[in-house]
């Protein structure tokens, strides 16, 4: 079903301090919708907060909150304080952006991370919806928009680079969200879900996700905290890569770790904002599956016509003009 206009609507983000969710916010707000903005940074979600009035008309309410998602209590909170500020008893549009990137290995890479990552990226996904749809439900005609990846698609980054918490719980928010289908249809016909399939957007998610998993900058990384994230096996693969050189020292792996949060941003092909507008474009036409970047409609086009070559990339991409997707931060 699609949404007429965004105007006087109320709409939750979560992950609104930075990228997709901070756009969101900001192109919400300037189409007339009010916003409660949540994040794991509460100083980057005020940001997002003030950008936002700064754009949008006067009756327009932007509430910024701190809240980790994996943490349901806080999701509870979270949802109190929207009532109480937005001074309402339901919300139209609920968007589960925050997500981090991590996890890559379940065979040789830390327990603790690929949890965190699965905690954030699956289970703040499951409490926004336990936490929200009832007020959802609630509104005259609600949208739940929750954000997968291509990694709801394809559980692999390409040759030698695993995916697995991340792809993971990408593919449970897709499949939560396409079973939400029919149960939404069946049992409150008024609300709506859509699931936001992005392929790479330029955003600092490479940073926010070792914020996310209680590491300093980059630059501000020990030597043990390096040697934890990467680690000797997977210095290895980089200088067989090309992307480490075999004598680098401490600070050479602290630039790459600078370099790649830039180059995720600034070299891919689709803009936060550009990303943004497509997710509400995507709602407005009352689309339940929003791809963003030719990047994914290719990855999503492969796995679907070939799915037995999923992960046999060469067979996979024969024919197809590029190969494998950036379509994530840890790329
Ligand atoms: N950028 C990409 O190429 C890409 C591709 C596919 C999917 N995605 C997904 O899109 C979503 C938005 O990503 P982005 O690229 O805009 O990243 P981003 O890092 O710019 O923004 C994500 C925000 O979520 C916040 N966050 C992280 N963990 C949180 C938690 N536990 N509770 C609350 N907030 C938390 C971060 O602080 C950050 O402000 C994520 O779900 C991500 O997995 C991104």
């Amino acid at each position: 079903m699609a949404v007429d206009s965004f105007t006087g609507k109320i709409a939750v983000v979560t992950g609104g301090g930075s990228g997709m969710g901070r756009e969101l916010v900001r192109q919400l707000a300037v189409q007339g919708c009010s916003v409660a903005v949540c994040d794991l940074n509460a100083d980057a979600v005020a940001g997002t907060a003030v950008m936002a009035r700064a754009a949008a008309v006067p009756e327009v309410r932007v509430t910024s909150h701190a809240c980790d998602v994996a943490d349901e209590g806080q999701v509870l909170r979270f949802r109190d304080e929207v009532l109480e500020e937005h001074d309402t008893d339901h919300v139209d549009l609920v968007f589960s952006n925050a997500g981090i990137g991590g996890g890559s290995s379940f065979v040789s890479g830390d327990r603790e991370e690929w949890e965190r990552t699965f905690a954030i990226d699956w289970w703040g996904v499951y409490y926004c919806a336990r936490a929200f749809l009832p007020l959802l439900t609630a509104s005259a005609d609600g949208v739940l928009v929750n954000t997968s990846s291509v990694n709801g698609l394809w559980a692999s980054l390409g040759p030698g680079v695993p995916q697995s918490a991340y792809s993971t719980a990408k593919f449970a928010v897709r499949g939560f969200s396409e079973a939400l289908i029919e149960d939404l249809r069946t049992h409150a016909p008024h609300v709506h879900v859509a699931v936001v399939m992005p392929g790479h957007v330029g955003t600092d998610i490479v940073a926010n996700s070792f914020r996310a998993r209680g590491l300093p900058d980059p630059e501000h990384m020990s030597d043990a905290q390096l040697e934890q994230l990467i680690p000797r096996d997977a210095r290895a693969g980089l200088v067989g890569a090309g992307l480490l050189a075999e004598d680098a020292s401490a600070d050479d792996l602290r630039q790459m770790l600078v370099r790649a949060n830039a180059d995720f941003r600034d070299k891919a092909p689709v803009t936060a904002a550009e990303a943004a507008t497509i997710i509400l474009d995507g709602v407005r036409s009352g689309a339940w599956r929003i791809l963003i970047g030719e990047d994914a409609a290719m990855i999503d086009a492969a796995v679907r016509a070939k799915p037995e070559a999923a992960y046999d990339y060469a067979e996979l991409f024969k024919g197809m003009a590029a190969g494998p997707a950036a379509g994530n931060p840890e790329r």
